[in-house]
């Protein structure tokens, strides 16, 4: 994203998003300088083009510690700093919402970590954006929460407006119960999150559980309809809104010559091969990068395909590097790169390619327009954009999608070789059958797959979101 135009911002505006990051973050170069550059993650690829369409302000942390930052304008939007410290960062962000709350809503992939200062900073930081959101909301205004790093938000935002209309929207998955029960602070997230007039989720199953919470811990009551609840006299809203992408732009992008030119170079410069595997994703271990790394592995050891057959390229955006997870798993992930490429490569043509980078967006629909096989194998994701990403680049109505069961996405993508992530034998049989589908079979799951990824674009997301929420239709920007 180009460095953003500098200037004033009001502080009366009638839309409003929160998210903990703003959609850029600020990098601080070696020299000294500073420059904006898009942020990492699925939330910020949903939202920034909804922004796009409307007038709004997005209040968020500028994604470094200790950056005072004055509100700015960029392509219109206005956009409120919110400061953390670098204590803030280590316990709000790296601790509790990085440590505690992600894997505990993800299945409890890796074991979470319970710690009561971690809780007290994610307290004291959610009340900030209260606050900070406060100052910029204008009379009646709509704020639009997102996600796990705020939920005491919407509780705290009433409190102090209760003039506002509040709607949250998570963007990973809502646990069972059972799994919820384990936090401490289990009462008070619930009662945050009732504190919104809306409360959105990708899935029905994430609504249902949703409910379930409300009423055993949060002191609400059930309503006539199955997605209400009342709690103090107010009614609370819940339901399943499953996010999506700029379908038509990516679509649009993956027809412009630059990048078939592009896609086509990609695959020379891979030294031909007769199938091109690919996986892109934030380095998460939730998405099960070393479940396909493995499948892959195990097809080539068993001679079932070889590496002049196919190779792999997973590209993986740096994320959360200072959580021990993360640090963990990008450890096991290189060493298995380093051990494929030491048994199965050549000179010139490793058998995995790993890029720990966040590529420009139109090299990515490069990368997705050059790959036969696209894998998306996650133990848990509330949604995974990147699954609809692939589909929409295939204007050519080329290429495979392997599609794990436990993505949000599966539900959508019917069409897509769905696997059970936990399953090896199952991954490595799915992503076989991949590479030897026939043109007519993958092109007839691939049409089916855009028909479904075309027709529920972004902005029907946040359409049928922002409707059920009560926010007239925005005036459409020129
Ligand atoms: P999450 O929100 O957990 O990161 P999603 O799949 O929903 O997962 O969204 C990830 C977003 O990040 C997508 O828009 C995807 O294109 C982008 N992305 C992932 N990896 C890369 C990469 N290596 N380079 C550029 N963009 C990436
Ligand atoms: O959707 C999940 C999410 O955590 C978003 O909230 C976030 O913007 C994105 O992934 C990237 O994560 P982070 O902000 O921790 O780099």
């Amino acid at each position: 994203m180009a460095e953003p135009a500098r200037g004033s911002a009001d502080r009366s505006a009638d839309f409003v998003v929160v998210a903990n990051r703003l959609p850029v973050d600020l990098e601080k170069l070696p020299d000294g300088t500073q420059r904006w550059k898009r942020s990492p993650g699925g939330l910020v690829t949903a939202l920034e083009p909804m922004l796009r369409h409307r007038d709004g302000a997005w209040v968020g942390w500028p994604g470094v510690p200790d950056a005072e930052v004055e509100p700015l304008v960029e392509d219109g939007l206005q956009l409120h700093p919110v400061t953390l410290s670098a204590q803030d960062v280590e316990d709000y962000y790296e601790g509790f919402s990085n440590a505690t709350l992600w894997p505990l809503y993800h299945d409890v992939v890796a074991t979470p970590t319970y710690h009561r200062h971690w809780w007290q900073a994610y307290v004291r930081v959610n009340e900030r954006f209260a606050s900070a959101t406060a100052r910029v909301a204008a009379q009646g205004a709509t704020v639009w929460v997102q996600d796990y790093q705020l939920q005491l938000l919407p509780a705290a935002l009433r409190r102090r407006r209760p003039d506002l209309r509040i709607g949250f929207f998570l963007h990973i998955p809502m646990p069972p119960v059972e799994l919820f029960l384990q936090l401490p602070w289990r009462r008070a997230i619930t009662e945050g999150l009732l504190g919104a007039d809306l409360v959105g989720f990708h899935t029905p199953g994430g609504a249902r559980n949703f409910r379930t919470l409300a009423v055993r811990l949060g002191g609400a009551k059930p309503a006539g309809r199955s997605e209400v609840v009342t709690r103090d006299g107010r009614t609370v809203r819940f339901g399943a809104f499953p996010i999506s992408i700029d379908s038509s732009h990516l679509d649009a992008l993956s027809r412009e010559p630059a990048v078939i030119e592009r896609a086509k170079q990609i695959r020379i410069d891979l030294g031909n091969p007769r199938r091109i595997v690919l996986g892109v994703d934030r380095l998460d271990y939730t998405k099960g990068i070393d479940v396909r790394l493995r499948a892959f592995e195990e097809l080539l050891a068993e001679g079932r395909i070889t590496a002049d057959d196919a190779v792999m390229i997973q590209l993986a955006t740096p994320s959360r590097e200072r959580v021990d997870h993360y640090q963990q798993m990008r450890a096991d992930i290189e060493q298995a790169v380093g051990r494929i490429n030491g048994e199965y490569g050549r000179v010139g043509h490793p058998a995995v390619h790993y890029l720990h980078q966040s590529l420009p967006r139109d090299e990515l629909v490069a990368f997705f327009l050059a790959a036969d096989v696209m894998l998306v194998t996650p133990l848990r994701d509330g949604m995974n954009l990147v699954a609809k990403e692939y589909v929409a680049c295939r204007s050519d109505e080329g290429g495979t999608l392997v599609l794990s069961e436990f993505a949000g996405a599966a539900l959508e993508l019917k069409d897509a070789l769905l696997v059970n992530p936990y399953d090896i034998d199952g991954v490595k049989d799915a992503i076989a059958a991949a590479l030897a589908m026939s043109a007519p079979e993958a092109g007839k799951r691939m049409r089916s797959l855009r028909r479904q990824v075309l027709s529920h674009d972004v902005d029907r997301w946040a359409r049928s979101y922002l409707d059920a929420l009560g926010l007239p239709p925005a005036e459409e920007k020129p």
